[in-house]
């Protein structure tokens, strides 16, 4: 049998949301490279070869079983794969921090951290390593120190190329992403190490959307670009809140604003808050950062992102339980969604958790519904499924969820839940039946025509009584 020699030897370290996308795209752009995915988690790489992936992302399995067994490899056996790599993409968990100093807002690199110190006992050449994971600025530096101060006389050079692609959309966006950033030393064999990790991205992105920069500059875009993201959200939420004092509608007003091309129409959807692994675990990190710096009014701007969140999805709960006459103890609410946004299911910092918590806290009874988050929403709330196991059920269909429900509350936008015959879900519910359309995906004058009280992010109210 003649063994096929590989161009180059890619390894990632993390087979997650990230890792698993990321590099499934490289195999299939680049079949002159052998790329192959480590973790420590078993039952993850496991999954990885099967046909029920790990993770659920639109495109996803058709990509892997493009390339699977050809040149894209899942192992859990680290060391042999790290000696074999010449560059090497590092894709780990950075939580929040839970403990000592910086918890609740730094990022927590222990798994950053153990994967340096794995790639210098297990090395046996000089290598690229390359931060694919989301870190603080100057987290490089830290990483030069721990990865070049070894006994084996082998260098390593650190660069930076954070992950841009957002959950739900992840195949299309690394097949065309707006860029591609890749930070490194300015050293020449900083420059020598960039180029070769440009080289791999130009094998399908035009030359001209992949940016280089220095090393801090790619690790700070990073949190700035979440930053900024969250931030649109954050203040478009904010303006709706005055909406619903107003009469003024939200909808209306991101259209007027976003045909301003100074301003743009993206990211101004009002909602019932962010969710999502990185907005608020990568704000905090920018927050701690500002602040070990002494930069304190910068850190108190950012940290008013976060705030103004955590206010949206508390007004909402509240406004919930306002209107249906200050009690909702013991009244059915059904959700519709549970995932972070849709096309996933994620439900990782997902407005729902606080949402049906809250709820459940007030003694609703909730059922919940969501095509593709019922098993992770079951392990988030795990504490309130032990206390009274009948307090919240799940089921994936809705009308079933809205069954003798006095509510619905749209959590996620979820295509799904626009065409569904709300005449028979409303035939269906207690009455008075409210809907509290958290994303503004429904037709208000519609259900209200219906019969429908209808309270929707940044809208005016509409109700029967
Ligand atoms: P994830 O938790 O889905 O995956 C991380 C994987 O790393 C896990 O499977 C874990 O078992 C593995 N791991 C941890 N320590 C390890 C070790 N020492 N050796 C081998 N494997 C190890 O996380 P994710 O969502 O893929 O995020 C990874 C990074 O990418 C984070 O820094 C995140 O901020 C960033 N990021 C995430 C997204 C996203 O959409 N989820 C987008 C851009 C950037
Ligand atoms: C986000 C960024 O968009 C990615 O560029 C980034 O790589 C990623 O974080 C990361 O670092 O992890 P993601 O969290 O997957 O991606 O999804 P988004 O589409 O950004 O949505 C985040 C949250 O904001 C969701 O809950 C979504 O429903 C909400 N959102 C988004 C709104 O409420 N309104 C909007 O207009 C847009």
């Amino acid at each position: 049998m003649v063994v096929k020699e590989f161009e180059k030897r890619i390894l990632c370290i993390g087979a997650g949301y990230v890792g698993g996308p990321t590099m499934a795209m490289i195999a299939a752009k680049c079949p002159q490279y052998e790329v192959t995915i480590v973790d420590i988690n078993t039952a993850r790489i496991d999954a990885w070869q099967t046909d029920d992936l790990p993770i659920y992302e639109p495109g996803l399995l058709e990509v892997v079983k493009q390339v699977r067994d050809k040149n894209l490899f899942f192992s859990t056996e680290i060391d042999k794969n790290i000696k074999k790599a010449d560059i090497i993409f590092v894709s780990v968990n950075t939580p929040t921090k839970t403990y000592g100093e910086g918890a609740g807002k730094a990022s927590d690199l222990q798994f950053l951290e153990k994967t340096a110190r794995n790639i210098i006992s297990a090395a046996e050449s000089d290598k690229i390593i390359v931060e694919k994971s989301t870190l603080p600025v100057r987290t490089a530096h830290a990483m030069e120190r721990i990865l070049n101060t070894n006994d084996k006389n082998l260098h390593f050079d650190i660069l930076s190329n954070p992950e841009f692609l957002a959950e739900g959309s992840a195949i299309a966006d690394l097949e065309n992403p707006d860029r591609v950033l890749i930070g490194s030393r300015e050293t020449e064999s900083g420059i020598k190490a960039r180029n070769e990790v440009v080289g791999i991205y130009a094998n399908w992105i035009p030359r001209e959307k992949i940016i280089t920069s220095n090393l801090w500059s790619a690790e700070l875009s990073k949190l700035v670009a979440n930053a900024f993201l969250a931030q649109r959200i954050s203040s478009i939420n904010s303006i709706s809140a005055l909406c619903e004092k107003t009469e003024a509608n939200i909808t209306e007003i991101s259209n007027a604003i976003g045909t301003d091309s100074r301003i743009g129409s993206k990211f101004l959807n009002a909602s019932v808050g962010f969710g999502g692994s990185c907005f608020k675990k990568d704000i905090l990190n920018l927050v701690y950062i500002c602040e070990s710096y002494g930069l304190n009014e910068v850190a108190k701007y950012w940290e008013s992102v976060v705030e103004i969140n955590d206010y949206q999805e508390k007004r909402f709960v509240k406004n919930m339980i306002t209107l249906m006459f200050n009690t909702i103890s013991e009244k059915k609410i059904a959700l519709f969604g549970f995932a972070f946004k849709a096309n996933t299911g994620d439900t990782r910092e997902s407005p729902a958790i606080y949402v049906a918590r809250h709820l459940v806290n007030e003694h609703a009874k909730l059922t919940i519904t969501d095509p593709k988050a019922i098993g992770n929403a079951k392990e988030d709330l795990k504490p309130y499924l032990k206390e009274d196991i009948s307090s919240i059920q799940f089921t994936e269909n809705p009308y079933e969820a809205a069954k003798d429900a006095h509510a619905i509350a749209i959590l996620t936008e979820w295509d799904e839940y626009r065409d569904l015959d709300y005449k028979k879900i409303f035939g269906s519910m207690e009455k008075p039946a409210f809907i509290f359309d958290g994303r503004d995906i429904l037709d208000h004058e519609k259900l209200f025509k219906i019969g429908f009280n209808v309270s929707a992010i940044g809208k005016p109210l509409m109700k029967h009584f």
